[in-house]
């Protein structure tokens, strides 16, 4: 996600900028830049790359001399890391240059507009439209016009904003991003998150939404968007550095568990439009969708996961045939490919080696390609034939959460979509399904901050040998992810069986006090999974079990029940994931283990 940093006092700003923005590097990014006044003219360095690039190009900020700057370190969205794309970007005559955190919804309207005026565009980013749009409507008054300009804008935005006009003060705006401010001696503060002013300052101001704050080297005021000056309290940071990175959390694994409402919401919302499900990044007409024949989904790992879960949900919405295999076996295998097969390759980091080798033999293979990916500019993203991005930002923490909640997510819209171009789905159930789509960022924080429940109970069990997670249905398929969560952080053995399987074998393991987690949110097999729940009860199993609200009779055959909230059945896997993401967590929390760094496991896996 980008990170941004200003400065405005009595030191020079650069060096501040590049250790500042060394702090928000957690952050994820793929290229650096910043702009610094000198001499009433904006000098502005940035590329492609890491901060050291940025570093080597300045001499460490010393050849980008001036006591006002802006940095930033940005996270691909929309167009690819480049010198070019990178920020701070300028109005043409370069009079005015801002840094941005955020997402412009309405970019390509607004760009459109801008150039029918005339404007003419450098980069490919939604941020140049705020440059452009900043000096279109400036009047000499950088705070009306920054105001008049937030109305004009949708969507999500941290900015740090420097006119030439007005030397002596730094811009910064909020809506959706994260922003704080501070005094540092002899000067003023501007930072996406805590980590780059620590140095500087431990008392900051955190800015909400829709405020617009003016800074100079000894004052800092704060208005609402109709520029009324408020008051707003400051708050005293007492975090070391390390926790501070990881915004106060032990573990980067819970941080991202907690960004899941963001992760989804981001994902979902610039596809929506007007009732409809608006994939611009699918070129396919809508011929060629109901032509589809099959749909062929490749991945490893959760991943794979979201992917079983598509299963049940493209083929019950869409009636498209779908086959699902993980990536290591599909290109090691001659797989049939047939004429009008989509295949789907889903990957976070879009580097996984198997996963890019599948769809380099689908693409052999003549296959149309589609890849679901989280980091932009990634090698899957670069070779698939369409990519569809999902917007959950940097996953620093090895054990995927908010990456697979988002890349659910693009699933689910793609299958709403496909039904619905094919007739199956009609325009009211997708917008029934839509305003469920809608409610999930709340529910999901709901069973987050519910969180301690589930740890009163891993705690119980932080001793446990085996676990089995089962489940029917999507529950299967949400078995799976909550046995690979609890496997990989805690080293605890543990499985995921179709409940309808068991008794082919595998009830034959469960003796007194083995741990079972029954996953039972799907109406239509809620009795069945109930009767399996039964048979490991008899033979000894203690059994936790995640339900929805309502179905309180599943705790006469259960020893503890998490309840999720109502949702559309294609969509409790984004419901039932979180109480299973946090066993995982809070068991290996209580075993003392590094949850974010398991042992023999890798972020990306760019090696067979
Ligand atoms: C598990 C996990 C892995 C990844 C898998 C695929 O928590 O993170 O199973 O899902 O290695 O990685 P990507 O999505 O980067 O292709």
């Amino acid at each position: 996600m980008c990170g941004i940093v200003g400065y405005i006092g009595k030191e020079e700003a650069a060096p501040i900028l590049l250790d500042g923005l060394s702090k928000l590097e957690y952050r994820g990014y793929d290229s650096a830049g910043m702009a610094v006044l000198n001499d009433d003219e904006i000098f502005m360095t940035k590329s492609k790359g890491k901060l050291e690039v940025l570093n080597q190009l300045t001499h460490g900020g010393e050849t980008l001399k001036g006591h006002l700057g802006i940095g930033h370190t940005r996270w691909a969205t929309h167009g690819e890391p480049s010198d070019l794309n990178s920020h701070p970007h300028l109005n043409a005559n370069g009079t005015i240059a801002v840094v941005h955190n955020g997402i412009i919804e309405n970019y390509a309207k607004l760009k459109e507009k801008l150039i029918k005026k005339g404007y003419e565009f450098k980069s490919e980013t939604d941020t140049e439209v705020i440059a452009q749009m900043l000096d279109y409507y400036y009047n000499g008054d950088p705070l009306c016009t920054i105001a008049t300009v937030m109305q004009r804008i949708e969507g999500s935005y941290a900015l740090g904003v420097i006119f030439k006009d007005t030397p002596d003060v730094l811009y910064a705006v909020r809506k959706d991003s994260p922003l704080i401010v501070g005094h540092t001696d002899g000067g003023s503060i501007i930072a996406s998150d805590v980590p780059a002013v620590l140095k500087y300052t431990r008392d900051v101001i955190f800015i909400e939404n829709e405020e617009i704050v003016t800074l100079k080297d000894n004052e800092i005021k704060i208005f609402n968007i109709d520029r009324e000056e408020l008051d707003k309290p400051v708050k005293h940071i007492d975090w070391d550095a390390d926790a501070a990175e990881k915004g106060g959390y032990e573990f980067f694994m819970l941080k991202e568990i907690n960004e899941q409402p963001k992760a989804i919401k981001d994902t979902f919302s610039p596809r929506i439009k007007d009732g409809k499900i608006v994939i611009e990044e699918l070129l396919m007409s809508e011929e060629e969708i109901r032509n589809i024949k099959r749909i062929c989904f490749v991945a490893c790992g959760s991943a794979y996961h979201t992917a079983v879960t598509s299963k049940y949900i493209f083929e019950g919405l869409a009636r498209i045939p779908v086959d699902v295999e993980v990536a290591s076996e599909f290109r090691y295998r001659d797989p049939i490919i047939e004429e009008n097969t989509l295949v789907i390759v889903v990957s976070q980091s879009g580097e996984t080696a198997d996963t890019l080798a599948a769809l380099r033999l689908s693409k052999e293979k003549g296959a149309k390609t589609l890849g679901i990916v989280n980091v932009v500019g990634s090698s899957i993203a670069r070779e698939a034939d369409m990519v569809m991005y999902t917007w959950a930002g940097p996953e620093i923490s090895v054990a995927t959460t908010k990456a697979y909640s988002a890349q659910l997510i693009a699933e689910y819209l793609l299958a709403m979509h496909f039904a619905n171009v094919k007739g199956n789905l009609s325009d009211e159930c997708l917008e029934e399904m839509i305003e469920d789509l809608k409610a999930l960022p709340e529910q999901v924080e709901l069973l987050v901050n519910n969180r301690k429940r589930v740890q009163r109970f891993a705690n119980r069990y932080l001793a446990a040998k085996d676990v089995f997670f089962i489940g029917r249905n999507v529950d299967y398929a949400i078995s799976m992810e909550g046995s690979l969560k609890l496997k990989e952080i805690s080293y605890i053995h543990s499985e995921a069986y179709a409940a309808g399987e068991l008794k082919h074998g595998t009830i034959s393991l469960i003796e007194e006090g083995t741990l079972v987690v029954a996953v039972a949110t799907q109406e239509e097999v809620y009795g069945k999974t109930k009767s399996n729940i039964v048979e490991v009860k008899t033979r000894g199993a203690v059994v936790m079990s995640v339900a929805v609200e309502g179905n309180s009779d599943i705790e006469d055959v259960s020893d503890y029940v998490i309840y999720i909230p109502e949702t559309n059945k294609y969509f409790m896997n984004s419901l039932a994931v979180i109480p299973l993401q946090l066993f995982g967590y809070y068991i290996s929390l209580g075993k003392g283990y590094d949850v974010d760094k398991p042992r023999n496991l890798a972020k990306s896996v760019t090696v067979e």
